[in-house]
């Protein structure tokens, strides 16, 4: 179905494009307030990729939805969420229970994924690709959701083109479908809207990406705060700019390229802040960058020449200190070598670098190590990207930050070792090594002190669906609690729905700092079974697929 459909917000009739998420009808309609919290708090979106929880909404009656990952259909009746929505029963029709065995099941359809399918295919090989999103490409590539839309620039063009060239090599994606469970075997469990699977592929390929790391500052869960991908998505999957007016503060070229793509989709950059200092204050990290890769390196510097031709002011060695909702918008305080100012918009983004998603590698115990760099854990892999575990392979950026060009490689190289096509070839070795260097010097460049949750104000809260404070956080630590295990109990940090996904790498790093020791001694709080949120129909549709006696799928 294609032009606008009506649907319901809160008693009031709105119309959507055909194709956009709730979120972005939503935020096209000047709605940012989509649930409220049990401390009294207002919440919207804000990752505007399925990790967060923040954006539920009740459709039709059925609370908890994602708005950020549901589409709207015609008629959709949505409320504004309560704190404590009322239980409702599961619903009457179950999901379709399969079971499923293909030789290879990939998961993630982004740079990594899709190049790693289009090898293994190569062999004449089974491979599904499961992705949860309604259309594959990635968080680089990002598609538009709208059936009519031309892509917007090269970027989303050569997205779907890899997108049909995995189609036409005989990958089977399967978008929309989300997986929540793992177990040894490796037994993944999925669902989509219809369906559950239980999947036992031969080999598996865990390419889920990353999210965004926040800053932990007064202000950051209002509505219209969000991360800078989320913004994003809004604008290169729905065509819908995140406000009018927008501040971006960050750390990394996402925010330069998100600052840049929002003013042509018509917003008004009222700011991009930016916490390292200027390129040409690091002329020879910036001089290294520019040789291993002259293209990527040329393509940052034109994105800074459009920016400064929009007239986007630009400051260099910036941070956020706190937000503010007032009458006129989200007030920013920020700082600039010490120097205090503000700025009002509508709309305020967020990056401070990344995070992996790599709860599906821990579910089955695959070995990590702390990177301490950049802060992250990452998986024990072989040059043939195999991970600890017998037959699951890791690819791209739930492996930690390595970009697009990188994740392709990767995925190419992965995709042909797991279906026994030997080791990595020379030239894609060199590709490899080269975009790593890049993206070496590329955080060289960029490297800074981000926001320190330790500096936040005791009412800053650290975690997110739990509502914990840093004050509530430092009480208990004067208590002697002394891992993550105890102040959890201690506080409920880390109990909400993301899982712990934003506050339980803050958390490691304030004990870390506290007691003296290592990140690497610590662990993040333990991934559990469903890692992302499914309802109770689901649940009861998985009883079949553990009964042997079901025929498969
Ligand atoms: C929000 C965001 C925006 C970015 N924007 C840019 C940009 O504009 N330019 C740039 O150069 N780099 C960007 N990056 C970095 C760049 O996207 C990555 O380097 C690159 O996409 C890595 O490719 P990948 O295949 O490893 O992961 P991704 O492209 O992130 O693909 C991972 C895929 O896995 C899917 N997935 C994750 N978990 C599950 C699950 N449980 N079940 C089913 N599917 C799942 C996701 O939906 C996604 O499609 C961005 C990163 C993020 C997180
Ligand atoms: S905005 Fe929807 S889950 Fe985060």
């Amino acid at each position: 179905m294609t032009g606008p459909l009506s649907f319901e917000f809160n008693g009031t009739p709105l119309d959507a494009r055909s194709g956009q998420s709730l979120a972005a009808a939503l935020t096209e309609a000047g709605e940012r307030h989509f649930r409220d919290t049990d401390a009294g708090g207002a919440r919207g979106i804000f990752c505007g990729m399925g990790v967060c929880q923040d954006c539920l909404v009740t459709i039709d009656g059925t609370p908890n939805q994602r708005a950020c990952m549901t589409p709207v259909t015609p008629g959709m009746v949505v409320t504004r969420q309560a704190a404590r929505p009322p239980l409702t029963a599961p619903p009457a029709s179950p999901k379709q229970a399969t079971k499923l065995t293909p030789e290879v099941l990939i998961i993630g359809g982004g740079a990594a994924g899709l190049e790693a399918g289009i090898a293994a295919r190569a062999a004449g090989t089974k491979v599904l690709l499961l992705d949860e999103r309604k259309v594959s490409g990635g968080q680089y590539f990002k598609q538009s959701a709208l059936p009519d839309a031309t892509p917007l620039d090269p970027q989303q063009a050569d997205g779907a083109a890899l997108v049909a060239k995995a189609r036409q090599a005989g990958v089977e994606i399967q978008s929309g479908v989300e997986v929540w469970g793992a177990f040894d075997g490796p037994v993944i469990m999925a669902s989509s809207a219809t369906d559950v699977f239980a999947i036992t592929p031969g080999k598996l390929i865990v390419a889920t990406g990353a999210y965004e790391r926040p800053a932990m500052i007064p202000g950051w869960t209002l509505p219209g705060v969000m991360t800078a991908g989320a913004a994003q998505t809004l604008w290169r999957s729905y065509r819908v700019p995140p406000g009018k007016r927008v501040a971006v503060f960050g750390n990394g070229p996402l925010n330069a390229q998100v600052a840049l793509e929002l003013c042509q989709g018509g917003a008004e950059i009222a700011l991009l802040a930016e916490a390292a200092p200027a390129g040409w204050h690091r002329p020879i990290s910036a001089a290294q960058m520019a040789l291993r890769d002259p293209a990527l390196a040329w393509k940052g510097a034109k994105m800074l020449s459009a920016l400064s031709r929009h007239g986007v002011p630009v400051r260099w060695n910036t941070l956020p200190l706190e937000i503010a909702e007032t009458s006129e918008g989200l007030r920013v305080r920020y700082a600039q070598r010490g120097k205090v100012s503000d700025v009002t918009v509508d709309a305020v983004c967020l990056n401070f670098g990344f995070q992996p998603q790599n709860e599906i590698l821990r579910l089955l115990g695959a070995e990590m190590s702390y990177d301490a760099r950049f802060d992250q854990l990452r998986p024990t892999r072989s040059a043939e990207m195999a991970t600890s575990v017998a037959d699951v392979y890791a690819i791209g950026d739930c492996c930690g930050l390595g970009g697009a060009p990188a994740a392709a490689v990767e995925g190419r190289i992965a995709g042909r070792a797991a279906v026994g096509g030997g080791p990595a070839t020379a030239a894609d070795e060199a590709e490899l090594t080269r975009h790593r260097r890049f993206q070496d010097a590329l955080w060289q460049v960029y490297a800074a002190e981000v926001p320190k949750v330790e500096n936040a104000p005791p009412e800053t809260l650290i975690c997110r669906c739990e509502e914990v404070s840093y004050g509530t956080l430092s009480a208990a630590l004067a208590t002697g609690a002394e891992d993550i295990g105890a102040v959890k109990r201690a506080t409920r940090i880390g109990m909400g729905r993301c899982q712990g996904r934003y506050c339980a790498p803050a958390l490691a790093g304030i004990l870390a700092h506290r007691h003296g020791r290592a990140l690497e001694d610590l662990s993040y709080f333990a991934p559990r079974v469903p890692i992302k949120p499914v309802d109770i129909g689901t649940l009861v549709a998985t009883e079949p697929l553990l009964d042997d006696s079901s025929g498969d799928g």
